[in-house]
């Protein structure tokens, strides 16, 4: 019965056809190495903040008088497994992140941001940005006290912007001069529509890309076609092998440790006479909270984390030599290396409190994480220079 379905649809689409082209037919490199699952259990995890979400937004109310409730009672207490879906997206939102970093350090290990790979890199970077724009926006929505000083502190970072205008954009961001139901209201819609939607487009934009070009060989060699094996059973099985793992991990979160991701000071309602003693971001922004801090002019750190951001989209052009994977590439190795512990001590620094002391170790590792940028056109220099290739020769040689 369920084979004659099956054959039924294929009659009319194909489908089989369309599933061995992009599953049998489609090569990958041999010898992959473990990280390269992070992308597909990223798409994992989007699945799960998709579901999640609607089933939330089926009973959130987008009021100030009614959002904490609704998801602290009507959600968590009343409706049928309604703390399941809370407990799946918030734990979902950090697992995403964390997968999220994981498949870009590979990325940038790889170096797999180089032609003919820089539009999937760049298409990633503007996914990055918009998941971190709707953890912003869905942060605030439950309304509880880090939500609400999460919202007021957000907008005080354009608002270093000077001349006015970021008083104009803060004043924007905010819905007026005091978060209220306006700007819930917005950041729900933007949360739950706007930003899933592009990520949506931007996420099959990836896919495409990837599924055309091809991903990066770890040993940073490009094979032939014929040398490559098929990614359904070859890599297809041990992915699933690896979903099957994650989901435990997974589970393990949403139904024993939530206190990770749901802080007690969120069950608190908001209150805007009452500032908690510590507001930070969360966890995924640190790196970024830290390095706006240890910078002692507003607009300067305001310009230093935007400066890291657009440095990142321009990654393929820094690193512009045609030698591939940090296995190959000592120099780059080394500051790959210094790269991950700035990014990791700024993350750590961003949890203290601001003593001179932690300023100072954030100016260092501020200065360290730009470094790694800087570093990569004059490592792809010397590269060239070693092979003896004038720079556009250099930029598309092929190994
Ligand atoms: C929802 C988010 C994302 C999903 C679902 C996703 C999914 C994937 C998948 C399935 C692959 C192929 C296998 C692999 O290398 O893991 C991949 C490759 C890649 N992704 Fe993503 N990705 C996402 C976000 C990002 C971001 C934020 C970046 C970078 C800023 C990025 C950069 C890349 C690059 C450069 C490749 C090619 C890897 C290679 O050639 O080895 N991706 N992505």
């Amino acid at each position: 019965m369920f084979e004659r379905v099956i054959d039924w649809i294929d009659e009319r689409t194909h489908i089989k056809n369309i599933l061995r082209e992009n599953f049998v037919e489609y090569k990958v490199p041999k010898g992959l190495t473990f990280p390269y699952v992070f992308g597909v259990l990223s798409l994992v995890t989007m699945f799960f903040q998709f579901v999640s979400g609607i089933l939330l937004s089926m009973y959130y109310e987008p009021s100030i008088h009614e959002a904490f409730d609704s998801i602290n009672f009507l959600i968590m207490k009343k409706v049928n497994f309604g703390w399941f879906f809370r407990h799946v997206h918030a734990a979902g939102a950090n697992f995403f992140m964390a997968l999220i970093y994981l498949h870009m350090a590979t990325a940038i290990y790889y170096n797999a941001y180089k032609r003919p790979r820089e539009l999937t890199w760049i298409v990633g970077c503007i996914i990055y940005l918009l998941m971190i724009t709707t953890a912003l926006t869905g942060y605030i929505l439950p309304w509880g006290q880090l939500s609400y000083w999460g919202g007021v502190v957000t907008p005080e970072i354009p608002g270093s912007i000077p001349w006015g205008i970021g008083e104009i954009i803060a004043t924007w961001m905010k819905g007026g001069y005091r978060l209220g139901d306006l700007a819930l209201g917005r950041l729900f819609a933007f949360h739950a529509i706007l930003l899933p939607m592009l990520l949506t487009i931007m996420v099959i934009i990836h896919l495409i890309l990837i599924r055309r070009i091809g991903v990066t060989d770890p040993s940073g060699f490009e094979r032939k076609k014929e040398e490559k094996i098929p990614f359904h059973p070859y890599v297809s099985l041990k992915e699933l092998g690896v979903i099957m793992w994650f989901l435990a991990l997974f589970t393990y979160f949403v139904f024993f440790k939530m206190d990770k991701f749901l802080p007690k000071e969120n069950f608190e309602p908001a209150d805007f006479m009452k500032t908690p003693s510590h507001i930070a971001p969360e966890w995924y922004l640190l790196p970024f909270f830290q390095v706006f801090r240890s910078i002692p002019d507003k607009f300067l750190g305001f310009i230093a984390f935007n400066l890291i951001i657009l440095l990142l989209f321009l990654l393929p052009f820094l690193d512009f030599s045609a030698v591939k994977s940090a296995r190959n590439r000592p120099a780059f190795l080394v500051m790959y290396i210094i790269l991950i512990i700035s990014f990791t001590a700024l993350t750590i620094l961003g949890t203290l409190d601001p003593t001179p002391i932690n300023a100072k170790l954030g100016l260092f590792f501020t200065i360290t994480l730009f470094a790694f940028f800087i570093s990569l056109p004059i490592i792809s220099i010397v590269e060239c220079k070693r092979m003896n290739l004038e720079r556009e020769e250099c930029k598309t040689k092929e190994f």
